[in-house]
This record gives C-alpha cells, structure tokens and sequence, in this order.
C-alpha cells in the first residue's frame, strides 16, 4: 500500500508531485507528504494528515515551496497511528528525506541500533530506520546511490523507496524490492512513481522496475542497475493508457463509473479471445496448449473479491469434470500442502501487486506445484511477470477500493479458462459454440441490469437506518452473495455476512428480524425451488426480503417480500449478471449513508503489506 512519486526536473515539481498523488490515493489515504530541494539547496517539507486534498491545502499555505527535484507520498498506516510526524517523507538530519511503500521487518532490531548511536525517533514508524541508515553511509563518505545501494543490503521486508539529498540536489535514487516502481522518462525530465497513472499527464514512457532494481537518476541521466549494482538495460515501453481513462468524467464516483463501464470491460476481455464459435487458446501465452494438455487440475489463489471469483469458477471447472480449489492467498502462503499432480495454479488479482498472492504463487513454485496462469488487470505487474500464463483482463483502470469491473471481467476471463480446460474432459464442441454465444451476449445484458439502478435507488432507502444485513445465495450465487456483503460492509460500513441459503437452518435464521434485510439472488436454475423454500423459511421468521430474481422463475412481490425481477439470461452467465444489481445497491445505500464511497476508512486499493 501507499503511493510514492518523485521527479527530477528543470522546472518547478510541485505540480507533477501533487496531480501523481491524487492519482495514487487508491493505494492509501490517511495521510500525505511532500519535500523538495528548493532554490537554497535546502529540503522543504510539507505534511498533512487524512487525503491530499489537507496537502494541497498546506501547500496553499506555504505558497513559497518549489523545487525542481523531490519526493512525495499518499500513506496507509501500518506502523503508527495516522499524525502528521508518522506521515512520509522522513528526514535524517535536515537534508536527507525518504519515501517507502511497504515494511521493514527488520525495523525493531535496526532501530535498537541506531538508538544505540545516538539517533532520536521522530516517527512510530518501520521507515524511519531506512533514512537513518542511509544517513549514516552518507556520514561515512558515500554518496547518495552508494548509500542506499548499501543500505538496502541490510533491509528485510518488501518495500519501494525514493530519497533525495540535498547535497546532491538534481538527484533522486529509488529502488524496489517486492513492492513495484516505475520510472517514467520525459524530455529533459525523469519520474518515479508506484505506478503509471500517476504520470501520464507527463509522460506515456516508462521503464517497469524489475525486482531488486535500483535506479539512479542524476540530472538528466538515468541508470538502473539490478540488486547485485550491475547496470542493466530495461526495456523502455509506452503505456497506451490515457490520462482521461484515470479521471472521473461526468460520473460522481469512479465507483460508479466503472460499474457503467462494466459492458464494455467484458467486450474488451473477450476481444481477439474468441471466434464465431470457440476459444482462442493462445489467447493465455505461446505455452498453452502444452500447459492445459498437461493440467489434471486447478488451484485458484486470491484475496478479497478476487478470491469471490476463484469461488465461482470452482462451480464451472467441475461441471466440466475438472477438479478445482480455492484458497486465500494468506492462507495458502502459511500452511502446509499436499502437492497434487500436474495441478496448475490460477492467481487472481485486478493489481498483481498484492503482496500475499505474490508470495503465494512464490510458495506454490517452491513446494511443486505445476505451471501457473494469471488473470490479472495489470500488464506490467509482478504477477504477470511471475506466471507461466497470462490472461489479462482488459477492464482498463480501476480506481474505487471497491472492486467492480474487474471481478466482472476475471469472471469472464475465468469462463474461457473454463472452457479450455473444459476441452480436455466434458466439453463437446457444440457446447462449447453455446458457451461461446452467452459469452457473446454479456455486454447487452449487462447494460440491461444496469437500467435496473433507479429500482434499486429506491430500494436503498430502507438500509439508511439498518446495522445488520444478511446475503443468500445457493451455488454459484453462493460467491455472488458473498461478493454483494463485502461490497456493502466496505464502502456502506453496514455490517453484511452472507450464507449459502441451505446452511440458513444451522445459525443465521436465530438472527432474524424485521430489522435486518435478507438480500438474495435467484436465478432462474435447478436450484431454485430449494432457493424459494428457504426464503419462506425468512419470511416466517418476520424477516424482509429483497429478492433479485430472473423473471423467468414468476416470483411476486408478498408481504415482507419485495422483488426485482432481472432479464433472463442463461445459467452460464448469471453470476456476472446478478453481481450488477448488488453492486449498484451498496452504492446507493453508501450515497445515503454519506460515506467516501471510492476511499472507504481504513481502506486501499492495492495492498501490497503481508
Ligand atoms: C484489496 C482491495 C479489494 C481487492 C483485494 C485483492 O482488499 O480493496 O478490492 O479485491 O485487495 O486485490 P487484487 O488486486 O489482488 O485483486
């Protein structure tokens, strides 16, 4: 988590520095900070606490502070409480300043070291040992890049840091271990930033730090070297996102921008993946037939609601006959396994940069698991480059916390991972030409499910003054149910669990009053008279009911139960369909409920800490 950015530059940075971190706010928000070399040769700081709209409010304050080469930082608290003395950058001495994005495991031992030489803390944080450490190799002759070179020799954890000095006023060395950094190249000018949206209002060019690479940027020179200080050559790419695709637009919230986008999003994952009738297989890299002819069966590894869409595609892969876990990335990571055969591993992740799916694909290599494939949305990050396979989801940015159009799109992605594997057991052709047509039909019928929001508007009036609310779900809908609750409770703060209907009898029903809301989704499947059974079961309890239902199964509005009926759309597909009203009704409960619906509290997009 946390958002860094610097720049080097022949002109003033500020404005560079501030515009990269609003676009980094996603990664974190309790607190910002900034510090330049200005014109005396001397490093400004300013801090805030809570969003960097409090920053720019400082700055405006301080109207004097400018500077052509600095630093800066949007923070999520891991080590100390959000105040301004725990806000990045950190200084040592009064011309050394720092940023980090991640932990230093170490910090206990180091800071009991430095304590020992006489350094004064002025932060609770785990970063302050780093600038103190570089300081120190300063004091002892090093330049800034030696000094950091070495410093992070005696780092352990995953981190990305930027320093500057302002005894070497055009520099700013940068260096990432497990967290990622990128830099970015203009004319006459250089960037660093935790990612690329962060600079494209000034660059489109970019080198994608490899892991353990350190880069020194001195004036107008740039070198970066891999962990061992040996200079490398990395490729310099061009990012083809626009800067209009990171920005609100028309729309309130990026919440529901990219639930308006979702239809599109698909359209584009499936673009070039499919044919009038079947899967494109080298869609997933040059090794995939090889891989998938290969696999006997899948473990899926992912957090929060990625993990949700693992859940779903556990349901499809073993209707086709082919045997599927699913396990949260932290949890896979710490646990011992019994390692099954030609078993491919499947991540999950809309950022590739959490930290515990990493390090879970990282231990599934280290104990034999078989190849492994990522459905991601990020191109040039640590997941993609980590994996075997590559699926990426074309869901463009994704900005709010809560996760939208890229849990559509993995779902959608996952479908043709579905079906090629699918291919290797139950799956005829035929079948798969009409698995191939529903696919077809998503984006119309998302937009169809969209038109549903003014209902569902309504409907979220009656959660403005709700603590409680409960989810069902049966089968595939299961994860949907799940999928909807954590939706609600993170940006609505409600509290949301969700059951798979079945399991109603065995607890959740002694919860029931006509104070909490029961949600359920009900396709039109074989499922569904079990589904209507247990909404009785609600229903005579007191409880109220809200129901999405495809309109095919003729469920009417009763007392105590209110129905919205959604269009009718193929089993296959109803998962992606009936995750859209959900998403849509925590949205409009959140509205009401006054929250920061794309920053909820406590709250970051990419969390790339253990
Ligand atoms: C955070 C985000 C969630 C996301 C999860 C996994 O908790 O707030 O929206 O689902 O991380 O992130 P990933 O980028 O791996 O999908």
């Amino acid at each position: 988590m946390c958002g860094i950015v610097g720049a080097v530059a022949k002109r003033n940075i500020l404005p560079i520095l501030l515009n990269g971190l609003r676009k980094l706010e996603y990664r974190g928000y309790d607190s910002a900070g900034v510090a330049v070399v200005n014109a005396e040769d001397q490093i400004s700081r300013i801090r805030s606490v809570g969003k960097i709209i409090e920053l720019e409010k400082a700055l405006d304050r301080a109207p004097d502070i400018q500077g052509t080469t600095g630093i800066a930082h949007t923070r999520w608290a891991t080590h100390g409480p959000p105040t301004e003395s725990n806000a990045h950058p950190h200084m040592s001495g009064s011309r050394l300043a720092l940023v980090c994005n991640g932990i230093v495991e170490n910090h206990e031992s180091l800071r009991l070291a430095q304590k020992a030489k006489g350094f004064e803390f002025q932060s609770d944080t785990d970063t302050e040992v780093i600038v103190n450490e570089i300081y120190q190799h300063i004091a002892q002759g090093a330049d800034l890049l030696n000094a950091v070179k070495s410093t992070i020799k005696s780092l352990q954890g995953a981190f990305a840091i930027g320093v500057i000095s302002a005894d070497e006023p055009y520099r700013l060395v940068g260096a990432r271990r497990g967290s990622p950094l990128v830099v970015g190249v203009g004319k006459d000018e250089t960037f660093l930033a935790s990612d690329m949206s962060a600079l494209l209002s000034v660059t489109k060019d970019f080198f994608i730090l490899d892991d353990g690479d350190i880069v020194d940027i001195n004036g107008t020179n740039v070198t970066i070297m891999d962990q061992l200080g040996q200079p490398q050559q990395r490729q310099l790419k061009t990012s083809t996102l626009t800067a209009e695709s990171v920005e609100l637009g028309e729309h309130r919230h990026f919440m529901l921008k990219e639930i308006h986008e979702q239809s599109t999003a698909i359209a584009n994952t499936l673009e070039g993946r499919i044919t009038g009738t079947g899967l494109l297989e080298a869609s997933f890299g040059a090794d995939a037939t090889q891989v998938f002819d290969d696999t006997r069966a899948v473990q899926i590894i992912a957090c929060g609601t990625s993990y949700h869409a693992g859940l779903v595609a556990k349901y499809w892969f073993e209707e086709l006959g082919v045997p599927c876990q699913v396990e949260i990335a932290s949890e896979f990571r710490s646990r011992t396994h019994a390692v099954p055969d030609h078993c491919l591993v499947v991540t999950l992740s809309q950022s590739g940069e959490t930290i515990d799916t990493l390090s879970a694909l990282a231990e599934a290599k280290r104990i034999g698991y078989g190849s492994s494939l990522t459905i991601c949305n990020a191109p040039e990050s640590s997941l993609v480059r980590e994996s075997d396979l590559v699926l990426m989801t074309h869901a463009g940015p994704e900005i709010g916390v809560a996760s939208t159009k890229a849990f559509t799109t993995q779902l959608v992605a996952l479908r043709l991972l579905v079906i090629a594997l699918g291919r290797r057991r139950h799956l005829s052709m035929e079948h798969e030409a009409k698995l191939i047509a529903e696919l077809r039909e998503l984006p119309a019928k998302v937009d169809e499910a969209i038109k549903l929001e003014p209902i569902i508007k309504d409907i979220a009036e009656q959660f403005a003054d709700k603590h409680h609310t409960l989810f069902l779900g049966r089968g595939t809908h299961y994860p949907i149910a799940l999928e909807g609750a954590l939706k609600l409770k993170e940006i609505s703060y409600i509290h949301a669990e969700a059951y798979p209907a079945g399991e109603l009898k065995h607890g959740p029903l002694a919860l029931i009053d006509s104070d909490m809301p029961v949600i359920s989704v009900a396709p039109n499947d074989r499922l569904l008279d079990k589904l209507k059974a247990n909404i009785e079961e609600v229903r005579a309890r007191g409880g109220k009911l809200i129901v999405f239902a495809d309109v095919e199964t003729e469920m009417s509005e009763q007392k105590n139960l209110t129905v919205i009926n959604v269009a009718s759309v193929d089993s296959s597909i109803a998962p992606i369909i009936f995750t859209i009203p959900l998403q849509l009704l925590s949205y409009h409960v959140a509205l009401i409920k006054g929250t920061d619906v794309d920053k909820p509290r406590n709250l970051a997009k990419s969390v790339t800490v253990e």
